[in-house]
This record gives C-alpha cells, sequence and structure tokens, in this order.
C-alpha cells in the first residue's frame, strides 16, 4: 500500500525568470535580473532570460504536457514586474491575461495551481528605491499581493509569499553573487527582516481578501553535520543549522526571532530593527504551511579566521553557488567543507535522501503540525543523451530515493501534502545557464527550443499513476 494519501499532490515547479522568456513583451518592465544579467560577466557565458524557453509563448503546449505527465498540481512563480511594470501603481492588463490564460489551461486539464508569488525577479524600479532594505518594498509587495488575490483568487488555492529567502538575501547581500551584489551581512539581516514583514503583510490581506485557500511561505530545508566531532565544529555545525533553519523558519512559523541565535550572531552582523507594530504582524499572520525546498547537505566545520565570503562559481560544472576548491563560510562563525565519504552531483551538491526525512520529522518536532509541501527536489546533470533519447536514470534513482525517504516520513506521522521535483522542464539555472539541467523535458536549443520528453518522464508518469507506490 502506497504511504501517500489519496489527493497528495504530485506535481513539478518552475519559476518565471527560468522558464518564460518574453522580458520586454507586451508591456513587462525589467526585473533586477533582467539588469544583472545582462552585466558582462555576470552569469555563465552570459546566459540569460531573455527568451529562456519561451514559456510565455508555448505554454499550451507546455500544459498539454504537463497534463500527460499526469501531474496534479504545478508550482509556478508570477513576474512581478510582468504585472506592475514599476512595481506599484499601474496594471499591465496583458500580464495579467497571460497568468489568466496559464490558470485556465491548468484546470482545463486538472491541474491544481500553486502561485510563488516572488520568486527573486523584484521590478527594478523597487530595487532604485532601495530594494528590499527599503520597507516601502515590502507595502508595495502587499499591494502586488491584493492584486494576484483579485486577479486570480477564484481560481488559485495554493500560494506561497517567498521562495528561498536564504539564497536572494544570502547572494543578494552577502556573497554579492545574485543582485542587488551587495557585501554586507547587517544589510542582509535588515533587507531579511523586510521580506518577513512583506511575507506576514500578504497573509493579513490574505486573510482579509476572504478568498478561500491556504498561504505558506518556502524555505531551504539543509541538513549540516559537523566535520567533527570536536566542540568548535559541533558548534559551528549548529550555528549553520540555526541560521538556516531557525532564523528562517520561526519569523513565518512562531512569529520571532530565535533570540539565542540573535546573540550569538549580533556582533559580527548586527540584529533586525524593528518598526512599531513589527512583532504583533509576524506574530499574528502564520503561515498556513510551509513549502520546503531539499537539494542536498552540507558539512560544516569551525573558521575562526577565515574568509568572510567567497563569490559564486558559474565558470564550469562544479561549485555549489562558490568558487571550486575555494571553502565557502563566514568569518568566525562557520564554513562548509567537503564530505570526504559523501556522494557529490556533478555541481558538487552532496546527495543525502536521509536528511529529507530527518528535516521533516524536525520541523514537526519544532514547529508542530504545520502542513508541508516539498515544494522543491532534484538533480542537476549534463544529461546523458544515447540514439537522441535522453537518459536521465540519475535523475530517476535520485528522485526515487527521495520520494521513499519522505513516504518514510509520512509513515513516522508527518503531515506532507505535495511533492513537486524540481523541475517540469529544463530551465535557465540562474548563473549557470542552461547546462544544469534538471527537467523531465529536455529543450533543444539548437532546434528552436523543441520540447522531448526525457526517460524520467515517462518514469514519474508511473509514479503518479500509482500514488507513489515504488517498494
Ligand atoms: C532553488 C531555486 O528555487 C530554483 O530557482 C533553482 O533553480 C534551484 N534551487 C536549483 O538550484
Amino acid at each position: 500500500m502506497s504511504a501517500f494519501p489519496d489527493g497528495f499532490l504530485w506535481g513539478a515547479a518552475t519559476a518565471a525568470y527560468q522558464v518564460e522568456g518574453g522580458y520586454q513583451a507586451d508591456g513587462k518592465g525589467p526585473s533586477i535580473w533582467d539588469e544583472f544579467a545582462h552585466r558582462p560577466s555576470a552569469t555563465y557565458q552570459g546566459t540569460n532570460g531573455d527568451v529562456a524557453v519561451d514559456h510565455y509563448h508555448r505554454f499550451r503546449e507546455d500544459v498539454a504536457l504537463m497534463g500527460e505527465l499526469g501531474m496534479k498540481s504545478y508550482r509556478f512563480s508570477l513576474s512581478w514586474p510582468r504585472l506592475l511594470p514599476t512595481g506599484r501603481g499601474q496594471v499591465n492588463e496583458a500580464g495579467v491575461a497571460f497568468y489568466s490564460d496559464l490558470i485556465d489551461e491548468l484546470l482545463k486539464h486538472q491541474i491544481e495551481p500553486m502561485i510563488t508569488l516572488y520568486h527573486w525577479d523584484l521590478p527594478l524600479a523597487l530595487q532604485q528605491e532601495g530594494g528590499w532594505e527599503a520597507r516601502s518594498t515590502a507595502d508595495a509587495f502587499v499591494e502586488y499581493a491584493r492584486l494576484c488575490y483579485q486577479r486570480f483568487g477564484d481560481r488559485v488555492k495554493l500560494w506561497s509569499t517567498f521562495n528561498e529567502t536564504v539564497v536572494f538575501i544570502g547572494h543578494g547581500y552577502i556573497t554579492g553573487a545574485h543582485p542587488p551584489a551587495v557585501q554586507d551581512p547587517a544589510r542582509a539581516v535588515q533587507a531579511c527582516h523586510h521580506v518577513f514583514v512583506a511575507h506576514a503583510a500578504a497573509v493579513a490581506a490574505f486573510r482579509q481578501s476572504g478568498i478561500p485557500g491556504q498561504i505558506g511561505f518556502v524555505n531551504v530545508l539543509q541538513p549540516h553535520t559537523p566535520r567533527s566531532s570536536a566542540p568548535e565544529d559541533v558548534a559551528a555545525c549548529e550555528l549553520a543549522d540555526g541560521i538556516y533553519t531557525h532564523w528562517l523558519y520561526d519569523p513565518v512559523l512562531k512569529g520571532e526571532y530565535p533570540a539565542e541565535l540573535l546573540a550569538k550572531t549580533q556582533s559580527l552582523w548586527g540584529v533586525p530593527r524593528f518598526a512599531p507594530g513589527d512583532d504583533a504582524l509576524l506574530r499574528n499572520n502564520l503561515c498556513d504551511f510551509i513549502g520546503l525546498n531539499f537539494y542536498k547537505r552540507e558539512t560544516v566545520a569551525a573558521n575562526p579566521h577565515g574568509e568572510t565570503q567567497l563569490t559564486a562559481n558559474h565558470s564550469g560544472t562544479r561549485g555549489s553557488g562558490h568558487q571550486p576548491g575555494k571553502e565557502f563560510g563566514f568569518k568566525g562563525l562557520f564554513k562548509f567543507v567537503r564530505n570526504p565519504d559523501g556522494i557529490y552531483t556533478d555541481w558538487d551538491w552532496e546527495i543525502y535522501p536521509q536528511g529529507l526525512t530527518d528535516g521533516i520529522l524536525a520541523i514537526k518536532a519544532r514547529y508542530g503540525d504545520v502542513p508541508i509541501y516539498i515544494t522543491e527536489n532534484g538533480l542537476g546533470a549534463k544529461d546523458p543523451v544515447i540514439d537522441g533519447e535522453v537518459v536521465d536514470d540519475d535523475r530517476i534513482a535520485y528522485l526515487s530515493r527521495h520520494i521513499a525517504a519522505i513516504a518514510d516520513a509520512i509513515e513516522q506521522g508527518a503531515e506532507v501534502r505535495g511533492y513537486y521535483p524540481w523541475s517540469f522542464i529544463d530551465l535557465l539555472s540562474w548563473l549557470n545557464g542552461y547546462q544544469k539541467q534538471y527537467g523531465f523535458v529536455y529543450v533543444d536549443h539548437a532546434r528552436g527550443l523543441a520540447r522531448q520528453r526525457k526517460k524520467s518522464f515517462f518514469w514519474y508518469q508511473k509514479v503518479i499513476a500509482g500514488n507513489g507506490e515504488l517498494r
């Protein structure tokens, strides 16, 4: 018997900038990614999302493939500057029509839409006013969220506000690898606080709107293990885990920051400045569910004298968002090192499915029975092609093991409601161009972006048909 309950949402995920293209089509405004990816050497071989995989013009063909795959749900993000070209004020009706048509097309195929409001493509006009460091960006976000609820809330029941805050704030304000390319942890802390404020205010607006449905927040779920049993490595590991997990989860699931952790980082990073009312805002607007994006484990060591931070790698196949051969870390706090016993992907991400079971159960232990969706999980690889077929056996193995890990967590009492492998289709990998493939569907850039089903497509079709029965 399958461990997965009836009605479990077997899905797949994408994000607007990574698939849509049409970056100037029909009145869309520029985002920070449109500007950043056009800077010389910002990305692998100057790749960008101007065209991406042209989902903007091919969404009907793509949704037909989702239907054929048997997907019960599709997680995608809305491009804020496609809907509000300067971030607030004037609405771009052509952008509204695009998403409205996409939603209708999904529903026609009995696919439940799950919308992410913010997957990193901030309107450039708002960045020019200070981006997430400015409180006014949180106000603009609520205006944008309200617009989305009004226009799409009659058909969309599952919403999340932000995707992977630790990544867009961490790379945006600490490593400088993502826009706005700042390297200052204290500024990161304040920008991150404004994201929590924007989230809570958008949750409040969702509830005021009275539309039926649930709203949540999507976080990275990343297990950490100490390099050795030396007390300084163990302490560094606890700190890394606190930063990746409690800092990002407590404000949206408990309505407060983890005080002990903030006390430890205060001397290096400062603490978030609260405006009057922030405290109540966070406490009164907890999530209906939490989305977890799970890819890898990190091994952690103490870092008393190391680099404060290193920039991202996008030059080749190796590197997990930092320079290969160099260590990624925060001076005085911790660093990530290679696990000599680990099994790694082509991009040096350690494969560790048990971490997904453990992570889900740790969330249950700390936050109680909050419903969970696995909003991303997948293998980034250069897929082998044999006789014209994409034979992505490694992806099948990776996903099978992670589905089994979710089944284990469900059997141990966790309430997991859906699984969205990353990604439905091969897409733009922010800094890594199109060489890092994740999809069930291959896109041939040499043949006019033609779509082709991979071996994993037919495998996942069976998984869905069998409600996850694998054993
Ligand atoms: C998480 C992000 O949400 C997504 O945009 C990205 O492409 C994948 N991780 C893979 O790195």
